[in-house]
């Protein structure tokens, strides 16, 4: 197995906050890797120092074998690791296509013509079910959500970080988005890291999961070794987790 993605002792604080402590998590590729915890853990934090958003104050960030710690976003977007947000970002008053063909354009430094094309495949790869004209001010959570994964994937993303995606979906919308990211890992082998507080989806897609509490790594692990953990229990998944 090769480790795509790799954070090093990755501390980062807000003030007199400490968001992140001494973070160590090896990301192997084509696998799908949870991060759970409880809100406020420092889940979103720790996904932004990986996606350059924040700089951790110590340690390190690296991308297929190269510390890529300090980079700004768009640099480690060209490089390939592309995301979803948790509160969804898209230009309302661009279609949906255009907002996508961003993604193959500035990241992945296609022309107009290429990212359109790039744009209209990918948005029928997720499914998206409206026509790829409609206004983003138009579409409801589902199909925001959907709309930045092909974005992602039209920047032809290695590894594709997914914020709480699932947050606020129907059973059905659920059940369609699960599918939809082991494809994404199956069939176009991008490497996945998601970020969820629905168990069902962690434990359904998930190789290993990382428990962050309070800012730190409590556990680290295959699924069913993480519902076992005592501790992670107790701070996170509640009593009736256990077996
Ligand atoms: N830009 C910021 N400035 C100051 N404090 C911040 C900032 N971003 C996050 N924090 C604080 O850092 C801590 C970790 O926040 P973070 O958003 O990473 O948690 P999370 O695990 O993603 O939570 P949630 O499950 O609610 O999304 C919280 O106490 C939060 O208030
Ligand atoms: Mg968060």
């Amino acid at each position: 197995m090769t480790t795509i993605v790799e954070t090093k002792n990755v501390s980062k604080r807000f003030g007199g906050l400490q968001a992140n402590r001494d973070i160590s998590v090896k990301v192997e590729e084509h696998c799908i890797y949870g991060l759970i915890g409880p809100n406020g853990a420092g889940k979103t934090t720790f996904l932004n120092c990986i996606l350059g958003v924040h700089t951790p104050e110590e340690g390190s960030v690296w991308f297929e074998g190269n510390d890529i710690t300090g980079f700004k976003p768009f640099k480690v977007a060209q490089l390939g690791i592309g995301r979803t947000f948790q509160i969804v970002k898209s230009m309302p008053q661009f279609t949906a296509a255009e907002n996508v063909m961003i993604g193959g354009i500035f990241a992945n430094r296609q022309n107009d013509h290429e990212a359109r094309r790039n744009a209209l495949d990918f948005l029928s790869y997720v499914n998206f079910p409206m026509p790829p004209e409609t206004l983003a001010a138009n579409l409801n959570t589902i199909q925001l959500k959907k709309l930045e994964m092909a974005r992602a994937l039209t920047a032809k993303c290695k590894v594709l970080v997914l914020d709480e995606v699932a947050a606020g979906l129907t059973p059905s919308e659920l059940n369609d988005i699960t599918k939809l990211i082991l494809k994404i890992r199956d069939e176009l082998g991008v490497t996945i890291i998601i970020v969820e507080h629905l168990m069902k989806l962690i434990m359904s897609v998930c190789d290993r999961i990382a428990v962050l509490y309070f800012g730190e790594l409590l556990a680290e692990g295959e699924p069913k070794e993480i519902m076992r953990n005592k501790e992670v229990v107790s701070a996170y998944l509640g009593e009736e987790y256990i077996s």
